[in-house]
């Protein structure tokens, strides 16, 4: 079962930030299926560096839009970023320490899964519709 399924209500209509979303939902995903099988701490590993690092660059392409575009809320959305990046790492540590469990897996769901969800369906809108109104004036 997928955990995380990618639909129209997602897509922000910005190509390269919704490719790039997708790519993260497919990594989340599949970690959260090593974590199930409880595959072992190799397969673990390689899923949480991939989130990790994958994670980094998405965040610093879109950070790099908003600062072509000026967008006014820059620092406000780099800050939910940073936050993330921190607890993505954070969390990576304690699922190589202690494995995955129940309530690791919980805060996948929370922490990670959800907190894309609700990222891309507040702060990405509305950074999407910012550039849409500059692409139109320009
Ligand atoms: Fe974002």
């Amino acid at each position: 079962m997928v955990a995380y399924c990618w639909d129209s209500t997602l897509e922000t209509g910005h190509e390269i930030i919704d490719t790039q979303h997708k790519q993260l939902f497919e990594a989340i995903n599949k970690l959260l299926d090593t974590c199930r099988v409880r595959k072992g701490s190799e397969e673990l590993t390689k899923n949480l560096d991939f989130l990790n690092t994958y994670t980094i660059k998405h965040f610093f392409d879109e950070e790099k839009i908003q600062q072509k575009y000026n967008y006014p809320d820059y620092p406000n959305h780099k800050e939910y970023h940073d936050t993330f990046k921190a607890r993505v790492k954070d969390l990576t540590h304690r699922l190589i320490w202690s494995g995955p469990t129940e309530g690791l897996i919980k805060e996948v769901h929370s922490s990670i899964g959800d907190w894309l969800v609700s990222h891309i369906k507040i702060q990405d809108f509305k950074l999407a519709q910012y550039i849409k109104s500059k692409d139109v004036v320009s």
